[in-house]
């Protein structure tokens, strides 16, 4: 199975798009629907694209609180999507690996934090910055949950962004997705 993802908004695709809001830096242009492939689109209003990779920061402690917890995404009642651009500040990629997990592990708590919200919302992290030199944003987040979870999801957005981590988020956009 390829582990890269098209995530391209347009006219035709499984979820629809709700709402597409710039939370930092420039947003993407509006449209219907977003479809996620493997295969690159041809036509559209826009694409993103990443790679599902080997993990960066995690211990082998959080990793085994994460395994057993977490969905991969397509749950039936999974219903409510979000896909979350993201590009962080050259100041956040100048530090090294131990500076950035001590920042968004141990002072940010991303990871506990996340903990808390499985297995009600599914994710997977892509990465961009590998592709080459002119990718627009470092990660594509991508959420899935059912409807009644969509306070808790506002509540997890809400706690990282106020987090340390989140000072080095220079572009962010956030695209809330349902699929019928
Ligand atoms: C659903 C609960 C969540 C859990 C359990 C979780 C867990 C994690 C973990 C374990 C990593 C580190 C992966 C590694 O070791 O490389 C990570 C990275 C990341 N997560 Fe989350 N996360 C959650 C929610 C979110 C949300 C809501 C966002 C965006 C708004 C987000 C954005 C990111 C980004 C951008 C990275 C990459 C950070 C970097 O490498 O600099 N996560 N997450």
């Amino acid at each position: 199975m390829s582990r890269l993802f098209y995530f391209s908004a347009g006219e035709t695709g499984e979820w629809r798009i709700r709402s597409i809001e710039a939370v930092a830096g420039g947003g993407l242009s509006a449209a219907c629907r977003l479809e996620v492939s493997s295969d690159a689109p041809r036509d559209g209003a826009w694409s993103v694209r990443g790679i599902v990779s080997n993990q960066r920061y995690v211990t082998r402690v959080e990793h085994s609180r994460l395994v057993p917890k977490q969905e991969p995404p397509g749950r039936a009642q999974a219903t409510h999507g979000a896909l979350i651009p993201i590009k962080k500040s050259p100041e956040w990629w100048a530090l090294t690996q131990d500076e950035r997990r001590e920042i968004l592990a141990d002072r940010s708590r991303h990871i506990a934090i996340g903990l808390e919200y499985l297995p009600a919302i599914a994710r997977r992290l892509h990465h961009c910055r590998d592709l080459g030199e002119r990718e627009p944003f470092d990660f594509l987040t991508w959420f899935e949950w059912a409807p009644e979870h969509d306070p808790a999801f506002d509540e997890l957005l809400a706690r990282l962004r106020a987090s340390e981590e989140w000072r080095y988020v220079e572009r962010e956009v956030e695209v809330r997705l349902e699929r019928d």
